[in-house]
């Protein structure tokens, strides 16, 4: 049974994995047998990734770039398929919000979050699946985000930003599908990672608990409780599956 969710042989591509949800995502797709390109704009954080794939015996190589920037994103894709032989999993996942209330936002502002959570993610996919097509095996998983769904204030451009995500994942999928790449989305609900956007969320108790209590879980989530969802899209377990939104939010989005 465990077969079906093997990576062997496979490589993947987690951009933003230095840190958080990219880095547990990193993890478990190398626990599972796939060679994980490890991506960041940060040297020393992708090292550490590295070097915990490689303490718990899977495999790894680093490659720093900026998501944002097109023409090293396109050499990067470019230098997994010279030097790996092939790029087979692309996971979607470098991205953030910068909090702004939509009314104060300056169009740059705006712009920062489209580019780096919608405009990046369908440029890596597009130049991925041009090997993911030649051979007819390919997996992209976009990492979306609960605020797709339901919007939390100060966030236009990220809700906004997720939701195109989300529509995108659903538009590559039914272009790419007849030549065997599949396409989805996970879109995680309030997950503790120690650095990042809501970092000032989970400083104030009020706020930590009113999070908690809003899920039916009662609780925020883990980085790694993403591991089973990644591992389910990137492997052939998930074959017949695209076009689709995994919600990981401990039953935030269906509660009242
Ligand atoms: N944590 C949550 O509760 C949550 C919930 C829903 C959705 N998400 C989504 O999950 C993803 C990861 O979130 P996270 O909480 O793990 O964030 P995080 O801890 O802030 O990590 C973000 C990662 O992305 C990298 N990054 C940011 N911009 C980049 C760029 N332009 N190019 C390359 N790498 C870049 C960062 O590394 P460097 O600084 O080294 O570049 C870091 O590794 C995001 O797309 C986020 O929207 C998170």
């Amino acid at each position: 049974m465990t077969k079906i969710f093997s990576l062997d042989g496979k490589v993947a591509l987690v951009t933003g994995a230095s840190r958080g949800l990219g880095r547990a995502m990193a993890l478990a797709l190398a626990g599972c047998g796939a060679h994980v390109v490890v991506n960041g704009r940060n040297q020393a954080g992708i090292a550490a990734t590295c070097a915990a794939i490689a303490a718990a015996g899977g495999q790894a190589t680093p490659m720093v770039f900026d998501t944002t920037d097109i023409t090293a994103a396109d050499a990067a894709i470019d230098c997994i398929e010279a030097e790996r032989g092939h790029l087979d999993i692309l996971v979607n996942n470098a991205g953030y919000g910068n909090a702004k209330t939509a009314s104060e936002a300056t169009n740059a502002e705006w712009n920062e979050i489209i580019d780096v959570d919608l405009n990046a993610c369908f440029r890596l996919a597009k130049r991925a699946s041009i090997g993911m097509i030649r051979r007819g095996w390919g997996r992209i998983i976009n990492i979306s985000s609960i605020n797709a769904h339901i919007a939390r204030e100060a966030n236009a451009n990220y809700c906004a930003a997720k939701a195109g995500l989300e529509g995108l994942t659903r538009a590559l999928a039914v272009e790419w599908g007849p030549k065997g790449v599949t396409v989805n989305a996970i879109a995680p609900g309030y997950m503790m990672t120690p650095d990042n956007m809501d970092t000032p969320l989970r400083a104030d108790p009020q706020q930590r608990e009113r999070f908690a209590e809003r899920t039916a879980l009662k609780r925020w989530g883990q980085a790694e409780e993403l591991d089973g969802a990644v591992v389910y899209l990137a492997s052939n377990a998930s074959a017949y599956c695209t076009g689709h939104v995994l919600i990981v939010d401990g039953g935030m989005s269906v509660k009242i």
